[in-house]
């Protein structure tokens, strides 16, 4: 046996080597951390999307305390509590017409599932047995268990895992910056729609269960945004082959400038939309899948659905996600999100003006991506042996930074960085992430100069 110093050790030891060393964290403050030898970071991913509020929030605090001393725990298949009622009627209201309901679960993976699972039961009680196929994109994300995993089209994650997964059926992502040559963004979307629905056919309407997307990715894209055709057509489809719709919206809901990234589009809304990553803030874990009155009203009436896991609506959690809500409605932190986020978007465009590697731009509200290129004229992707995006975040973190971003699906879609700042950034934070990310590019640069990976 090990010396006890020796033992558990951090969830690290699990990882695979990094180049990027993953510093030891012993506080944070607003949106910066602090590690162990007194190095302090800008945190630019909100952790991974997740920290909105900020730390050590006390309206949040609080509510866990005292719902933990009024009630800490009761089974939700034994039992009822307010702090689930509290909790999704604000989200509902949150989420507007559409989605009366909420189920709640503890993470996106698990709530991804949810939502297909509760789909499927209607589907199966409703005398359509055989719809059960799912349909996602390439690229993709939508999780870490088995079966959000088969409908990931992430092939970084999922090469050992085989037929463990039951793959979904894959098409095109409705990608704007890597799209097919020749076309605009509108021409790409309506092409990559077209792929879905061809999909649907050769699947036949009759075994299609759900069509599930990221309307704005994550990722698996590095923030590419579905365009406003897209969306229209996908829905259309969905609707024309009794298709379900869902959004995965476990990193866009709430981020986008909008509490859903649905919101930008009123008349293409899903019938599902999956919420997670910042409805708990980092405090608790906690998600949700949001549907309809209607569609629920039908599930009840052909049986129900009797899925749960252990600590769904979590009254602890629920009590923290009410608060954390609060806190974003009261602040007014969504809109400050669509505030900064076109600032932040202001700065990584002019940068992109300032370095050649930076071929594309995008994103929505903060979630903004960068993809940084060989060549802006042909989009060449850096090889794999230069791997920038990983070299480009170690000297980041020299510059006090830390930044999100890898190569997509081995390379196959380029290599992005990504932003998904705490929604209380302010405009100096904006000001200082931007003045160091130049000083990060300018190292780069010289770098991938002198090692002869760029022409002069
Ligand atoms: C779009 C999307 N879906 C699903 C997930 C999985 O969520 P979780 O890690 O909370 O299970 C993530 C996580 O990054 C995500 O970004």
């Amino acid at each position: 046996m090990p010396a006890r110093e020796e033992l558990g050790n951090h969830q690290e030891i699990f990882y695979s080597k990094s180049a990027i060393p993953r510093p030891r964290i012993v506080r944070s403050e607003g949106m910066r951390f602090v590690a162990d030898d007194g190095r302090t970071f800008i945190d630019t991913n909100a952790g991974a999307a997740v920290a909105n509020i900020g730390p050590a929030n006390e309206r949040v605090l609080q509510a866990m305390v005292e719902q933990g001393r009024r009630m800490t725990f009761s089974y939700v298949r034994f039992s009822r509590h307010d702090p689930n009622v509290e909790l999704t009627a604000r989200i509902a209201e949150l989420a507007g017409p559409g989605f009366e309901r909420v189920h709640l679960a503890n993470d996106g993976s698990e709530a991804n599932e949810m939502a297909i699972k509760l789909l499927r039961t209607l589907a199966y009680q409703v005398g359509k047995p055989a719809k059960r196929k799912v349909i996602s994109l390439y690229p993709s994300y939508h999780g870490g268990t088995l079966a959000t995993m088969g409908w990931s089209g992430d092939s970084d994650y999922t090469a050992p895992y085989g037929d463990l997964m039951v793959p979904s059926t894959k098409v095109p992502a409705p990608l704007t910056y890597r799209r097919p040559a020749g076309t605009t963004v509108d021409e790409a979307a309506l092409e990559a729609a077209g792929h879905l629905e061809r999909a649907i056919l050769e699947l036949g309407p009759d075994n299609v269960l759900a069509f599930i997307m990221e309307p704005v990715g994550g990722t698996a894209t590095g923030a590419n945004v579905a365009p406003a055709a897209y969306l229209k057509a996908v829905r259309e489809i969905c609707t024309r082959h009794d298709v379900f719709l869902v959004f995965d919206e476990v990193m866009s809901a709430t981020r986008t400038g909008t509490f859903l990234a649905a919101h930008h589009q009123p008349d293409a809304l899903p019938d599902a939309a999956v919420i997670a990553k910042g409805l708990g803030a980092g405090y608790v874990p906690l998600a949700a899948v949001a549907v309809s009155e209607e569609l629920v009203d039908r599930l009840r009436a052909s049986g129900g659905f009797d899925l749960s896991h252990t600590y769904n609506a979590n009254p602890i959690a629920c009590a923290a996600g009410c608060a954390v809500l609060d806190e974003m409605t009261d602040r007014k932190l969504i809109e400050n999100g669509a505030v900064m986020g076109e600032e932040l978007m202001a700065g990584l465009r002019g940068l992109a003006e300032r370095w050649e590697i930076i071929g594309d731009v995008r994103g929505r509200g903060l979630m903004l991506g960068l993809e940084l290129v060989a060549d802006r004229e042909t989009k060449a992707a850096f090889s794999a042996e230069e791997n920038v995006s990983a070299e480009f975040r170690r000297i980041a973190m020299d510059n006090g930074l830390l930044i999100g971003g890898r190569r997509l699906n081995g390379g196959a879609f380029g290599e992005y960085l990504m932003m998904t700042p705490a929604l209380i950034i302010t405009r100096t934070e904006v000001d200082e992430i931007i003045e160091r990310l130049d000083t990060t590019f300018a190292k780069l640069t010289e770098q991938l100069h002198v090692l002869g990976h760029l022409s002069a």
